[in-house]
This record gives structure tokens, sequence and C-alpha cells, in this order.
């Protein structure tokens, strides 16, 4: 057997080990996917909290959170003013007014050394970050799959209350597109000049 054989067989024996290897067009269609996975994490419902600095933002223009409310050293808010001070754990009644604070389980930001923000990302540089389980808190697609199905903030997206509009992809349509580009091996769409 020559060199180029034994690679060949190396290759083919590794890759048997991983299950089917996705086809190009398997990764092209999942690199397409990920438009409307990038669409979704860009909306506002789903921004608004992803954020690059270190207050969460308000309302489809994304402006500052009022009030002074910060990250701070977990997420949780600053010592002495945490989310939960005016989040619960589901949104206010409706009485309560469009501008009552909305709710649900575990209402945080993701820690300052993990940010997962995605505002003024391109998808290629969106999708890097995702599958990163250096900053993504470990998940591996398994457990993304899991978080974007069922995680409470992000169901939250779908019924946000007040006058706030939902994510405008319906739920299933971006867990099917996230799954699909998962099964492709997470392939990114290619840097676009002038993106990001
Ligand atoms: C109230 C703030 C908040 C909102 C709103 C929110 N998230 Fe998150 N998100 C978090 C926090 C906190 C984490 C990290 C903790 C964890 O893993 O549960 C996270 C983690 C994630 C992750 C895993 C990490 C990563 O970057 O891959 C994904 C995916 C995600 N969110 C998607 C969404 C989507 C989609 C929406 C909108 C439908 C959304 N989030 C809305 C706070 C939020
Ligand atoms: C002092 C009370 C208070 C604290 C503390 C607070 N919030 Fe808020 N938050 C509100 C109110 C009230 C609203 C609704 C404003 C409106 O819609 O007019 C709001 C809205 C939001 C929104 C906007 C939802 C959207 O898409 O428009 C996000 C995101 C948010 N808060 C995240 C957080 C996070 C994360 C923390 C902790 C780091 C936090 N808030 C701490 C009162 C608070």
């Amino acid at each position: 057997m020559n060199g180029e054989a034994a690679r060949i067989v190396v290759m083919a024996t590794v890759l048997a080990g991983c299950g089917p290897r996705p086809s190009p067009e398997q990764r092209a269609e999942g690199a397409a996917a990920f438009a409307t996975v990038q669409q979704v994490f860009q909306h506002p419902r789903c921004a608004n909290c992803h954020i690059p600095g270190d207050a969460p933002l308000q309302y489809d223009a994304g402006l500052p959170h009022t009030m002074g409310v910060a990250r701070g050293p977990e997420g949780h808010g600053a010592p002495g003013m945490p989310c939960a001070t005016c989040h619960g754990t589901a949104n206010s009644p409706a009485s309560y007014g469009p501008d009552a604070p909305p709710g649900a389980p575990h209402w945080v930001l993701p820690p300052p050394d993990q940010k997962m923000a995605w505002i003024g990302r391109s998808a290629a540089a969106t999708c890097a970050m995702v599958k990163d389980k250096g900053q993504n808190g470990g998940k591996n697609f398994e457990k993304l799959i899991e978080h974007v199905s069922s995680d409470s903030l992000v169901l939250w997206g779908w019924r946000p209350g007040g006058a706030r509009a939902p994510v405008s992809v319906p739920h299933d349509e971006f867990v099917a597109k996230f799954k699909q580009w998962a099964a492709a091996g997470g392939p990114c769409p290619a840097e676009q000049a002038g993106a990001g």
C-alpha cells in the first residue's frame, strides 16, 4: 500500500467513526439554513440580551436599559440590583400595562467572560462563535439544539408580553433550520465583503 492509499484508509476509518460525512450539497444547504438562524439571533427579542456591552437593551430599537441596570459579575445584575428585582419568572399581567417588566425563568444576561454577543456580527462570525465551546457555555450541537428548542429565555421570544413584537420567524421553522445546520456539521456562510 503506498502512502496515499494508506492515508485514504485512515481517513475512511476516521470518518466511519463519526457517522456519514455531510455531502458538499448538505454543507451548502446547512450554511444557507444558518441565514434563518442569524435572522432570529439578530431579532431584538434575542439580541437585547446578546450584547457586547455591559447593560441589556430594550425595545425594537435596542435602546439602553433604563435605571442604570448593569450585567454585574455573573450576568445577574449588579450586586444590590439583580434582574430578579423587577423581572419575574413570567411576564407581568396585562393589567400592569405595556411597560411592565417581561419575565421568564432564569432572566439574566450571559456572564461577562462569555458574552455570547451577536449584535454587529456578520452571519459568518456569529456562526463561528455559536459553535465554539469556548464561547457558548461549553455546548455541543446536541446541547445547542436542546437550548434553542426549549430554553425558557428562547421560548420567551415568541411570547414576549406587553406590546412587544415576537420573533418574526416561527419557532418550529427556526429549530428546523438550526437542526439542518447542525446535522451538516455547522458549516458557516462565507464572509461577505462589507458585512459585519
Ligand atoms: C433575558 C436575556 C436573554 C434573552 C431574551 C435571550 N437570551 Fe439567549 N442566553 C441568555 C443567557 C443568560 C445565556 C447563557 C446561559 C445559558 O446557557 O442558559 C444564553 C445563551 C444562549 C445560547 C447558547 C449560547 C450560544 O451563544 O450559542 C443560545 C443559542 C441562545 N441563548 C439563543 C437565544 C435566542 C435564539 C433568543 C431569542 C429567541 C435568546 N437567546 C434570548 C440570555 C438571553
Ligand atoms: C429596576 C427594575 C429592573 C431591573 C433591575 C432590570 N430590569 Fe429589565 N426591564 C425593566 C422594565 C420595567 C422593562 C420593560 C420596559 C418597557 O417595555 O417599557 C425591562 C425590559 C427589559 C428588556 C427588554 C425586552 C425587550 O426586548 O424589549 C430586557 C432584555 C431586560 N429588561 C433585561 C434585563 C436584565 C438582563 C436585567 C439584569 C441584568 C434587568 N433587565 C434588570 C425593569 C428592570
